[in-house]
């Protein structure tokens, strides 16, 4: 049983996936916990189970939902009476909605993303950065996204609060420099937790290409205690991903990431058939961009900006054929590409 460390982590949408498993990793290394959301009796439970299995000695539940106005003050103000210090800052609380923006989703639902995915992640951040800063002492996660840096169609708005997110923490990382506070963005990939039933979305392609929530939260955790800017959990696939997001031009992205959010089956109950551009672009992505993670590594910012504005001169002119080349592969390549990623996985994990 782990004795404590006396310091805090508060970590939002702490209630399931990725939230949780990171909760959990802090319950394991001694940190007493603030766990918020809105399932008050998914947390009580939770907090039961880190107190038995961790010795967990402080654990404060708070049931608010975050897509209100003002709340991360509310919290925040809260935190504060109560006398708690919070040494780490988790911002993991986050939702979507699913369907095409014009006609599709609905505004309400999607003003709330928006106020929650950014509006209160940015607020929650400000407040608790503040007091770090002034210790010159303290760490932030924040839950970002592979689709921090594509296109998305059917999740647009989320994936734009994403790109938000993102940018926010790679500024802020740079002003924090020569203090002892850090701010990491968290990347995952498509993660098997309630985000896609959540978000209203029927059973999609996607799904069968997930990625675990304890691995997400493993890597997050890892990167965040080394003070780390960014991470993306997982293989040499993830992150053979984002490097390809950067290389491939925009509009062949956009068609290969909306096939991923093509429901799994059509209106009949028949599976779908055709995730062609999933099987081609993934592939590529994996194969040219792990030799492209390894060149990159070796060239200076100034040829890495040039080498973009090549590609993307490049990619302009091929975009639409790339569009076509991705629309006519067949479902095989997807089997072919799990297997390998899971291939490719489990010699990791055996290497690690
Ligand atoms: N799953 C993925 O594919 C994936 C990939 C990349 C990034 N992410 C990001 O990872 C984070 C966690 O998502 P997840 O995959 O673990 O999904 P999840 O299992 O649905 O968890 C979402 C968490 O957010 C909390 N939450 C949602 N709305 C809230 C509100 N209005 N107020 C307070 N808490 C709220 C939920 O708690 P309550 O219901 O108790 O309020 C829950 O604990 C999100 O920021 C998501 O964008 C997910």
């Amino acid at each position: 049983m782990q004795t404590g460390t006396g310091k805090t982590a508060l970590i939002t949408g702490a209630s399931s996936g990725i939230g949780q498993e990171l909760a959990k990793l802090f319950a394991q290394d001694g940190y007493n916990l603030i766990l918020v959301g809105r399932s008050e009796d998914k947390l009580d439970r939770l907090s039961e189970v880190f107190k038995a299995n961790y010795g967990t000695q402080y654990i404060t539940i708070i049931n608010k939902d975050l897509s209100k106005e003002d709340i991360a003050i509310e919290l925040y103000d809260e935190v504060k009476a109560k006398g708690i210090q919070v040494d780490v800052l988790v911002n993991d609380a986050g939702v979507s909605t699913y369907g095409k923006f014009a006609t599709e989703t609905n505004w309400e639902r999607e003003r709330e993303l928006v106020h929650l995915n950014i509006l209160t992640t940015t607020l929650m951040t400000k407040l608790f950065l503040k007091d770090m800063v002034e210790r010159n002492d303290g760490k932030i996660l924040q839950l970002a996204s592979l689709v921090a840096i594509t296109p998305f169609p059917l999740m647009a708005v989320y994936a734009a609060t994403k790109a938000y997110i993102w940018n926010l923490t790679q500024s802020l990382n740079n002003e924090l420099k020569g203090t002892n506070v850090t701010i990491t963005a968290l990347m995952p990939n498509a993660t098997d937790t309630n985000f896609f039933r959540e978000a209203g979305a029927p059973e999609l392609i996607v799904e069968d290409m997930t990625d675990k929530p304890d691995m997400v939260a493993r890597d997050g955790y890892r990167a965040l205690m080394r003070g780390e800017a960014k991470v993306v959990p997982g293989g040499f696939v993830n992150k053979a991903q984002e490097v390809m997001a950067y290389l491939t031009p925009q509009e062949g992205l956009a068609a290969m990431m909306r096939k991923l959010l093509t429901p799994k089956y059509d209106e009949d109950g028949e599976e779908e058939t055709s995730p062609w551009a999933i099987g081609l672009g993934i592939a590529v992505a994996a194969v040219a961009g792990y030799a492209l993670v390894r060149f990159l590594n070796h060239v200076s910012p100034e040829d890495k900006a040039r080498f973009r504005a090549q590609v993307a001169d490049f990619g302009d002119s091929i975009a639409n054929s790339t569009t076509n080349a991705l629309s006519s592969v067949a479902h095989s390549v997807a089997g072919e590409y799990l297997g390998l990623k899971a291939d490719v996985e489990g010699a990791e994990e055996e290497l690690a």
